[in-house]
């Protein structure tokens, strides 16, 4: 298989290097830079023997090296510096995500298209509206990266192994993200029988500030391991068909309550796509801080360019 992966930056980059350790896929790294890609393209390579992949990663300024893919990720734009919040990148990375969405569209029409560019809800949906791709083609990456950072607050708190732990991170990528506690578990043991309620706002809050606590420390810019092993992990079950749940933003049309908006829920993540919406049995509370959650999106929306 074929994977284009747009944007040589810290995220696309890390993305790459994950994919073709696992030897997933043949990678193609593309950016607007000259040089970049083909210079880390070629320094992973170099890497080839050491850690035994035998894929290929090669780095291009030409969308024609990216033809008939079967996944294109799109991490092309700016990312967040001290102080800034995802949405403080809506105006350069939409003019990005325009211009990037066609001419990769162009050169693989039947690939499944993940987009992982900030602020993500509302840069999947511009993705979506200029590419008339159909939903189930079209997600985007935050949903996966929160929950494991859910997942690690957890283990910190109850010294436990990643392993063994389920975590739920879903809503908005933002300040308007949802965890679900209930769903959130340990070795089948829901955390919320593990630990107080003040525990549980904790680990929540550690899960809702973690990239900006990431920002905080590196000063030049925003997360990449975790978000590039995430993109991996989603590519992952694309190629292979897992049909593995996870967290995704997806086109919700009807479920939850939720019309005609990307947010990140559960998606059974396959062959083609999103397979699949899961609707998790909530209570009324969930499903209103689900909803909230849905309007902060759409509030984001009314701020993207015509
Ligand atoms: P970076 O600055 O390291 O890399 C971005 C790359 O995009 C640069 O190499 C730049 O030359 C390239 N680029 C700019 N315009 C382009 C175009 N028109 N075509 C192709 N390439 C272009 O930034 P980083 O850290 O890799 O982050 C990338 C994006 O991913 C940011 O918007 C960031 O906010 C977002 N992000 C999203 C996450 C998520 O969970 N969805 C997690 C982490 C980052």
């Amino acid at each position: 298989p074929k994977v284009t992966i747009v944007g040589a930056g810290n995220v696309g980059a890390t993305a790459a290097h994950i994919i073709a350790s696992k030897n997933m896929a043949d990678v193609v790294l593309i950016d607007v830079a000259e040089g970049l890609p083909q210079g880390k393209a070629l320094d992973m390579m170099h890497m080839r023997s050491v850690e035994k992949f035998t894929v290929k990663v090669t780095g291009t300024n030409d969308y024609a090296d990216t033809r008939d893919s079967d996944v294109v990720v799109i991490t092309a734009g700016i990312a967040r510096k001290p102080g800034m919040t995802r949405e403080d990148l809506l105006g350069v990375n939409a003019g990005i995500m325009k211009s990037v969405i066609g001419q990769a569209l162009e050169a693989s029409p039947n690939a499944v298209f993940i987009c992982v560019t900030n602020p993500l809800d509302v840069m999947t949906t511009l993705a979506f509206r200029e590419s008339g791709l159909p939903a189930n083609r079209l997600m985007g990456m935050g949903g996966v990266l929160d929950s494991s950072r859910l997942a690690f607050a957890v283990c910190e708190k109850l010294g436990c192994e990643p392993a063994d732990v389920t975590a739920w991170a879903v809503g908005a990528h933002g300040e308007g993200m949802v965890c679900w506690p209930r769903f959130t578990t340990v070795n089948g043991t829901p955390i919320t029988e593990l630990m107080d309620e003040a525990a549980v706002a904790e680990v929540v809050q550690r899960c809702v500030k973690g990239g900006a606590e990431v920002v905080a420390f590196l000063k030049t810019g925003s997360a990449y391991y975790a978000p590039g092993a995430s993109i991996a992990k989603m590519v992952e079950a694309i190629l292979t068909g897992s049909d593995e749940v996870m967290s995704v933003c997806a086109h919700i049309d009807g479920q939850y309550g939720i019309d005609d908006l990307y947010m990140n829920v559960p998606v059974r993540l396959g062959k083609n796509g999103v397979e699949e919406i899961v609707e998790f049995d909530l209570n009324a509370d969930e499903l209103a801080a689900l909803q909230a959650s849905a309007e902060s999106v759409r509030a984001g929306l009314a701020n993207l360019p015509e």
